[in-house]
């Protein structure tokens, strides 16, 4: 018997965008995303992440990563995001979440900030649960990423059993 391996290629598309590009909506998710990092509770890492959340009624809700001395008690920027979304407007789909960082030095990071594997999870589930895309708005002071849904950076997801 011979077997010729055959090779899936999986491909995401991320739109490298200026802000001038984006939305009034998008700007101001990013602006809120931002401003979100100075709330950040980071006496560990000192890495401030913010994050913002737009509901489909027009709201829009900031979260920033709560960090604490045992380590996976902590929570990222986008899951304390999402988590008051779901507790505040449990109805609403979540169509966009814009992400932004300070580096250790307290600077906005230059390149876009990528979400963990955890927050994909989570993401993944914001879009079954809601049966609505989730557009991610990635900032970075250079440049920003936008993609269309978290199913662009987490191809082959777990979402059912
Ligand atoms: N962090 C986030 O809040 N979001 C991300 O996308 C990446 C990482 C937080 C977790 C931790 O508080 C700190 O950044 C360093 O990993």
């Amino acid at each position: 018997m011979f077997f010729v391996m055959e090779k899936l290629t999986l491909e995401s598309i991320i739109r490298v965008c200026q802000p001038a590009e984006l939305t009034n909506d998008e700007r101001q998710l990013i602006d809120m995303a931002i401003a979100s990092t100075q709330h950040s509770y980071a006496p560990y890492s000192h890495f401030h992440v913010g994050a913002a959340v737009l509901l489909t009624n027009g709201i829009m809700l900031p979260g920033c990563n709560q960090e604490n001395a045992a380590f996976p008690a902590g929570i990222c920027a986008e899951r304390a995001a999402i988590f008051a979304a779901g507790a505040q407007y449990p109805d609403e789909a979540i169509t966009t979440i814009a992400i932004a960082a300070r580096n250790t030095a307290g600077e906005l990071t230059p390149q876009p900030v990528s979400p963990c594997g955890t927050c994909r999870q989570v993401m993944i589930e914001t879009e079954t649960r809601y049966g609505h895309p989730l557009r991610i708005l990635l900032y970075g002071a250079e440049k920003v990423f936008v993609i269309d849904s978290i199913k662009q950076l987490m191809p082959l997801s777990f979402s059912e059993f």
